[in-house]
């Protein structure tokens, strides 16, 4: 039987439409291949940059409502030490998406070509961490940057770009719309929205950074209106994230427009059974409502 879930996202073929989000458990071979073992369709893994950062000083994630709130500082042990880490998860056959970033195209390009040398079936640009300087929103808030950007990686990769957005900024539609111009496969919408908590007693910010990123529950109806927005301003696939939690939220970004979903925080507050009740659950759905397959959700919303 013709599996309904079966999915694809820039020509790569996913089992069904769940992904890890970049960030969460995407340090290790190890860690990825136990998301693999759960069930998602494809992993992200934690950003990667030419070299070594340590990140921040603690506290980077703090709980709050309805989400979690991090500033980590994109601690990661560079590019080139993550080739081990491939070896663990190539032979699944689950498509790995390295997730890179960078100070600067030529920067960005480098690492890109690293990831592909060592086996990444697609690479997700993150230019959109909202709080480390020159390497995050802030080219996902400029046009040109991002344009400069997604071009010389595509120059030097054959392999599917993904491009992760922030949803802080004026109209996510327009950089959508400069990144597919420039060449991307694929949108990601969204990465965390800038916050910040403060503890009432000593008057301080709670996290180390003072700013960080939201994710979770509580980010989901804005998440949704990106994802909404971007659908109508590309052609090419878009990548639902931000407080998927249950197959219901799935189901609501796939009528948004999205063709996959990509769960990160509520894997902290369900573990990683997560993926798997959200595949069967959309599953279900699809069977009670006559669907043959789960693209045909995908920007029905769109029709009202
Ligand atoms: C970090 C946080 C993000 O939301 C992001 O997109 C990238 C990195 C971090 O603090 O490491």
């Amino acid at each position: 039987m013709e599996n309904r879930l079966a999915t694809e996202i820039a020509g790569l073929k996913l089992a069904n439409p769940t992904m890890l989000a970049s960030g969460i458990l995407g340090y290790t071979g190890l860690s990825l291949k136990s998301i693999i073992e759960a069930g998602a369709g494809a992993v992200v893994t934690k950003s990667m940059g030419l070299e070594p950062r340590t990140g921040y000083p603690n506290p980077t994630v703090v709980q709050t409502d309805c989400g979690l709130l991090n500033a980590m500082g994109l601690p990661n042990p560079g590019i080139s030490h993550f080739k081990e880490e491939m070896k663990e998860i190539k032979s699944t056959g689950v498509p790995t998406i390295l997730s890179i970033y960078g100070y600067s195209s030529e920067e960005f390009a480098k690492v890109a070509e690293t990831a592909v040398k060592m086996g990444a079936d697609a690479l997700e640009l993150n230019v959109s961490c909202p709080h480390v300087k020159k390497a995050g929103a802030e080219i996902g808030c400029d046009p040109l940057l991002l344009t400069e950007i997604v071009k010389e990686v595509k120059k030097k990769v054959d392999k599917p770009v993904i491009v992760k957005l922030t949803p802080n900024v004026a109209n996510i539609g327009e950089i959508a719309k400069a990144a597919e111009k420039a060449g991307a496969d694929a949108i990601t919408a969204i990465n965390t929205v800038k916050a910040m908590n403060i503890e009432i007693e000593t008057g301080r910010p709670l996290l180390a950074n003072k700013f960080g990123g939201l994710s979770g529950p509580a980010i989901k109806p804005i998440a949704v209106r990106c994802v909404y927005d971007v659908y109508r301003s590309v052609d090419v696939s878009v990548i639902g994230c931000g407080g998927i939690t249950s197959w219901q939220d799935a189901v609501e970004f796939m009528l948004a427009g999205a063709s996959a979903v990509q769960i990160g925080t509520a894997i902290a507050f369900k573990g990683v059974s997560v993926f798997s009740s959200v595949a069967k659950g959309i599953d279900a759905y699809l069977q009670r409502k006559g669907f043959k397959n789960v693209k045909e959700l995908v920007g029905l919303a769109q029709n009202y």
